[in-house]
Order: C-alpha cells, then sequence, then structure tokens
C-alpha cells in the first residue's frame, strides 16, 4: 500500500508534512481548539499526569509544533524541556507563545527530525508526542530512535488520534472526519488538502493494540493504551 501523504505529490512524505505544517501554522492552534471543542487541551493534561511518579528533569516533546504540549509538562516542574520540529513554521508560532508566557528559557524549540536527531544516547527522562507518529516517514525509524535518546527506566507517552470502533460513534466520527473537519479546515487554513490528509492518515495509522505491537516491535517495554472521548484519541505509554 503507498503511503497516504499530504498533496500526493512525488516529493517525500517529511517535505509535504513540513510544506504542509508550513502552510498551516498560522491558523494551527484555533483550528485544534474548534475541531476538537477544546477537548485537546484536556487530552494533553491526561498525558502529562502519566508522567508524575517519574518526576522527569530532561523532557524532549518531538513533533512539538506550536508547543502546546511543551507548555503543559511544565506542570512537571523539569529543570529542562527541548521541542523538536521539521516545520520551523510551526515552531515559529511556538516560540512567540513561550515568549509570552516567559518560558523561553525553560523550553527551547529546536529544528529536528524524529528519525535522525542525533541527541547522545540515553539523554532524557521522559518523552512525548503529540499528533507527531501519524506522520512520520517511517514509523519504526522514528520510534527506534526516540527509544535510543530515552534514559533507562525512562518514559515515553504518546497521545494521537484514533478512531472509534462502536455504533453510533463509529457513524458520527466518520461523517464528522469525512466531511466538517476538511470543511472547517479549508475555510480557515486555506490548505485544501491538509484537513483531508488528517482523516486519511488517521485511518491507514495502526490504531490501538497495533499500534502497541510496533511500540513492542521498536524495543519498548510494556507498552498500553488508554482510549480518550469515546476512542477518538488514545494514549500509548511505555518504558525503556
Ligand atoms: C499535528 S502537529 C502536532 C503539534 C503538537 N505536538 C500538538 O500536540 O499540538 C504534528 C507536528 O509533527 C511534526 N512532524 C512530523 N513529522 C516529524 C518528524 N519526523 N520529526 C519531527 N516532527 C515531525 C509536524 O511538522 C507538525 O508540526
Amino acid at each position: 500500500m503507498s503511503a497516504v501523504t499530504p498533496y500526493n505529490s512525488s516529493d517525500p512524505k517529511k517535505d509535504q508534512v513540513a510544506e504542509m505544517f508550513d502552510n498551516i501554522a498560522f491558523r494551527y492552534d484555533l483550528l485544534n481548539g474548534i475541531l476538537s471543542f477544546g477537548t485537546h487541551k484536556g487530552w494533553r493534561r491526561k498525558c502529562v499526569k502519566k508522567l508524575k511518579a517519574l518526576q522527569p528533569k530532561q523532557i524532549l516533546d518531538v513533533a512539538t509544533g506550536t508547543g502546546d504540549f511543551a507548555i503543559a509538562c511544565t506542570k512537571l516542574n523539569p529543570v529542562k524541556i527541548i521541542g523538536i520540529d521539521i516545520s520551523e513554521g510551526m515552531m515559529k508560532f511556538g516560540r512567540e507563545k513561550l515568549k509570552k508566557l516567559n518560558l523561553d528559557k525553560l523550553i527551547d524549540l529546536k529544528s529536528g527530525d524524529a528519525e535522525t536527531v542525533d541527541f547522545p544516547y540515553n539523554s532524557f527522562d521522559a518523552i512525548t508526542v503529540g499528533f507527531g507518529v501519524r506522520n512520520f516517514e517511517n514509523l519504526e525509524k522514528g520510534l527506534k530512535n526516540l527509544n535510543r535518546v530515552l534514559k533507562p527506566g525512562g518514559k515515553i507517552v504518546i497521545l494521537e488520534f484514533s478512531y472509534p470502533r462502536k455504533f453510533p460513534i463509529k457513524q458520527f466520527y466518520n461523517f464528522y472526519f469525512t466531511y466538517w473537519t476538511p470543511f472547517i479546515g479549508k475555510l480557515f487554513s486555506k490548505d485544501t488538502r491538509a484537513y483531508s490528509y488528517l482523516q486519511e492518515s488517521v485511518k491507514a495509522f495502526p490504531n490501538n493494540e497495533n499500534f502497541v505491537s510496533v511500540m513492542n516491535k521498536c524495543d519498548f517495554k510494556n507498552p498500553s493504551f488508554q482510549t480518550l472521548s469515546l476512542g477518538v484519541a488514545a494514549i500509548y505509554e511505555a518504558t525503556k
């Protein structure tokens, strides 16, 4: 099966993903709020709670975008948070936000690709990824590299869209994601593909148990998942 990509062009998926997020960056936060009815903030808070007992000091937020997951992680009182992303456009808005919140010393947003980023082995106590893994060009390569930079005993928490399997939520979700999301996305972001790609990429991505299997394959210990909001999203967690 060919990979689902934003613009269906011959460019590598990574380039298309970076271009798409550069294009929609100016509307990303607004659309997140509208399309999830604000629930995305609660989902990230739930993820952060999963790291509370660990009290991580060094945190890596992968696919940080405009920095919302990194900002949510400040609740853990870490010493340093580094956010990496392949879209400079997204991080530009993130850096402005951090400055306004006076968090620009605690959180650094840097250009970096999950699949190739070359932090030393065992660098971070915790890694978070919000709505990022679905966009990786090579999922296993990305996860293995994140495992490499996580300290032994460290924890990864991944938040990703998922799809409900039960009637009538499944039917409502299909309608919402197939028609409403692309319509609103196009209207606000002016990118005709971005919010259709969202739905296509969620459908093509390994759901729940299947993603847990991928995490197992990438050497994470005890991976598990918890569905959120009737299965619309899921939190995956594992240790090293
Ligand atoms: C949907 S946004 C999520 C932003 C943020 N984590 C959040 O929770 O709102 C997905 C982000 O993943 C980034 N991304 C995709 N593939 C990546 C990769 N291989 N390495 C780093 N970032 C990546 C995109 O550039 C984009 O900013």
